[in-house]
């Protein structure tokens, strides 16, 4: 009967879908004193070590996110979920891998996981770390949101220990809820999610009922890198704006949820070994046959026009440089990066609250540019660029070929293994959610041109020698 009256409970429980209107988005202005170039290379920080293993398990079964619903009021509205893709035990195995079902006390509840955005199929085979793309953004949930609200509290009651579990979250998801919608399916708002619950939270976590700051309105939301990146990286995100202790930066997710800072505390204890776990991953190896003469011809092109900010992939000479590169020489779409200097108050209550301040610090710098990502089996991580906006690899090294507007099926069985990345339409126009409309602020698809003045032969070579990092 619930199914009924709470159509799309599936998105809700998601707890990074609520969302209830669609505001306009601000113009960015950039503060013309903010630099155009970096240091060459972003330095190492020293790092925790622990337990890959162990940080397995807490991801697949962990409390990481200080608050759910009641499991019971999942299992009534859902049925069992068989595919078991985590691989989990007990009442885990019947979750699909977006959720998680843990104690708080005695009571045991339902909260969204790492992997809602950090896992993903590709030719039908589950990948953990692999970017989602097939996220949707898109729905406006805020009915679905109150009417979950209030069937809580006529189920439990105000004080109820149930009601009091599912608290943090509600009240996270609610305050976030007109600041994450994106324009089309398949970019990820993660950023904005947290502005927005960071918004209610005093500087130790604490909820404030009346927000600190006004989030900018509007969502700019991006691609989602692949976990077996980070064991290369001295600085995580696309801007390279993450620095510090990594366990810090991991747990960011948690602030949806989160009580207080004794609580940030006992989550932090366990991202050594999720830290562990994330570095030991190892890209996925390409599932066809290569031509190896072809993959022979493509390592030259690659050492004169790519290895100077891609680094070098050959067994026994790897090396990786970091380097974050302005936007104004990679030429690549400017807005996501902006966002981060001109909403600089995510950064303050970051830098100068618990993550900034407490035990190992984190901080978070942002900077006009964007990393070049270690390229270790860039085959599967289509689309390309940190807005997703470039469909495959084909078109990333060819940019005239670019599409302007382009839907998808969101199939995850099918890859197009010729282009290499998602299967496409091209269209005149974006007038479906399916459609990637790069003529909005913030998903353009220039720059990053190094590949166009190279001729065909030479293209296909580069690209099947892609295939094998
Ligand atoms: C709502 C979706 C979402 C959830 C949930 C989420 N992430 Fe992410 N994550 C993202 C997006 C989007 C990015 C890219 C943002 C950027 O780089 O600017 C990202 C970036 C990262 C990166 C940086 C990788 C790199 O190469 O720089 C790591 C590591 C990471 N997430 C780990 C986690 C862990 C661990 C969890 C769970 C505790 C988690 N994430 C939960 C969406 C999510
Ligand atoms: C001047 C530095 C530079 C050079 C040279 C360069 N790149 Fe990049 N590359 C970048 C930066 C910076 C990004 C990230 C841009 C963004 O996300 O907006 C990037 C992104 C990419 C991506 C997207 C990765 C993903 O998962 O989204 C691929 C693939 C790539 N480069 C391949 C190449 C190849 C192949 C070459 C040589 C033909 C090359 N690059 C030359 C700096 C460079």
């Amino acid at each position: 009967m619930y199914r009924k009256t709470i159509p799309s409970l599936t998105i809700l429980l998601g707890i990074f879908c609520i969302l209830f209107a669609c505001s306009k988005k601000e113009e960015i202005i950039v503060d013309p004193a903010i630099p155009d170039s970096y240091p060459d290379a972003i330095p190492a920080t020293p790092q925790k070590s622990g337990d890959a293993n162990a940080g397995w398990e807490f991801l697949r079964y962990g409390n990481y996110v200080g608050s759910g619903l009641p499991l019971e009021i999942y299992t009534s509205f859902f049925s069992e979920n068989t595919e078991n893709l985590l691989e989990r035990d007990g009442d885990n195995a019947a979750l699909p891998p977006s959720f998680v079902a843990f104690n708080i006390g005695d009571k045991r509840v339902v909260g969204g996981t790492c992997f809602t955005c950090h896992g993903s199929k590709l030719d039908g085979e589950y990948i953990p770390g692999l970017g989602n793309s097939f996220s949707d953004y898109t729905d406006n949930q805020s009915q679905t949101f109150g009417l979950l609200n209030t069937f809580l509290l006529t189920r439990y009651g105000a004080d109820s220990e149930e009601y009091q579990n599912a608290k943090g979250l509600i009240q996270s998801t609610q305050a976030a809820a007109p600041y994450i919608i994106t324009d089309f399916k398949g970019v990820n708002p993660a950023f904005d999610l947290e502005r927005a619950a960071v918004a209610h939270r005093n500087l130790d976590f604490t909820w404030s009922e009346t927000p600190l700051f006004t989030p900018p309105a509007g969502s700019v939301g991006s691609d989602v890198p692949a976990w077996w990146l980070l064991k290369k990286k001295n600085a995580l995100y696309y801007t390279g704006l993450g620095r510090g202790d990594f366990t810090k930066l991991l747990m960011q997710t948690t602030v949806v949820g989160i009580k207080d800072s004794t609580e940030a505390r006992a989550i932090n204890n366990e991202f050594d070994d999720v830290l562990a776990y994330l570095q030991s991953l190892e890209a996925p190896k390409y599932t066809k046959s290569v031509n190896q003469e072809l993959v022979a011809k493509g390592l030259p092109i690659f050492k004169d026009n790519c290895e100077r900010c891609h680094g070098t992939y050959e067994v026994g000479f790897e090396y990786y440089p970091n380097r974050l590169i302005a936007t104004n020489t990679v030429g690549t779409d400017p807005v996501y990066a902006d966002r981060f200097l001109i909403d600089n108050e995510l950064n303050d209550w970051f830098n100068n609250g618990w993550f900034g301040t407490f035990g190992t610090k984190a901080s978070v710098e942002p900077s006009r540019a964007y990393i070049a990502p270690p390229l270790d089996g860039v085959w599967a991580t289509a689309p390309y660029l940190h807005n997703g906006s470039v469909p495959n690899l084909y078109t990333l090294l060819n940019s005239a070929d670019r599409p302007v507007f382009w839907e998808r099926d969101f199939n995850d069985s099918t890859y197009d293994h010729e282009h290499i990345g998602w299967p496409y339409q091209e269209r005149t126009s974006a007038d479906n959610s399916s459609t990637y409309n790069t003529t909005l602020s913030g998903y353009g698809n220039q720059g990053h041109t190094y590949g166009d003045s190279l001729s065909e032969e030479d293209r296909m070579a580069l690209m099947e020698y892609l295939k094998t990092l």
